[in-house]
């Protein structure tokens, strides 16, 4: 990718970041602290795509920063990937929160505020057009493949994404760190396996780096 290829992709997420900052069509747009916009390599081969902020996100602006964060790393290490080398972003770019008590929490995001996010999502997909896509935890996949997905049985499965783009599904690494005992080994074991397939597709000649003679035309 051309220097000037990625300062145009560059330039491009920095616009849709104000623009999604400014944004203000749900409720948790003026209850968020910060927007989460998405973050990472314009020229990404793989994209991340997570439910929505939670409470670390919102406080330092940032996808997955919080423990979920740690194990995404972790997992993206496991198949020879460093946060930098992939793009990282959510479904929603604010986080959606209910007061329980005194207390906010985080909650899955609705429908309309999916709906609302949307073309923040499609644009940045568009732009950083990536060889596959990771869906994380089923928010994530059913804005994909509709609110019928059931992630038990559809993830591990490639399907055809936006823009015809590769589409996986895994678990969210907020759901793994819930499982204990023999689930959170079961869970581990699936997530490795579609993991283990990201990283054969993106191995694959087709999805991989131009062919050496492409270099020179
Ligand atoms: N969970 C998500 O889905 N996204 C984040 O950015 C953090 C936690």
């Amino acid at each position: 990718m051309s220097l000037e290829e990625r300062a145009r992709r560059e330039r491009l997420l920095s616009n849709g970041a104000g623009a999604a900052a400014a944004c203000r069509a749900c409720r948790i747009g003026y209850e968020r602290r910060n927007n989460v916009y998405g973050e990472g390599e314009p020229c990404a081969r793989l994209m991340l795509i997570g439910e929505g902020p939670g409470e670390t996100e919102d406080l330092l602006g940032r996808p997955f920063v919080g423990r979920a964060g740690d194990l995404l790393e972790k997992m993206l290490g496991a198949i020879g990937l460093a946060r930098e080398d992939v793009y990282i972003c959510n479904t929603v770019k604010c986080r959606p929160t209910l007061l329980d008590g005194e207390k906010l929490r985080n909650r899955a995001p609705d429908p309309a505020e999916m709906a609302n996010c949307r073309p923040f999502l499609d644009e940045q997909i568009e732009i950083v057009d990536p060889s596959v896509i990771l869906a994380l935890g089923a928010p994530a996949a059913k804005s994909f493949l509709g609110r019928d997905f059931a992630i038990t049985r559809g993830r591990g499965r490639w399907y055809d994404g936006p823009r015809g783009i590769p589409l996986m599904v895994t678990f969210h690494p907020a759901y793994v760190l819930r499982q204990g005992g023999t689930a959170l080994t079961e869970t581990k074991r699936q997530v490795w396996s579609d993991l283990k397939a990201v990283r054969a597709r993106l191995d694959e000649p087709s999805l991989s780096e131009p062919a050496q003679a492409s270099l020179f035309e």
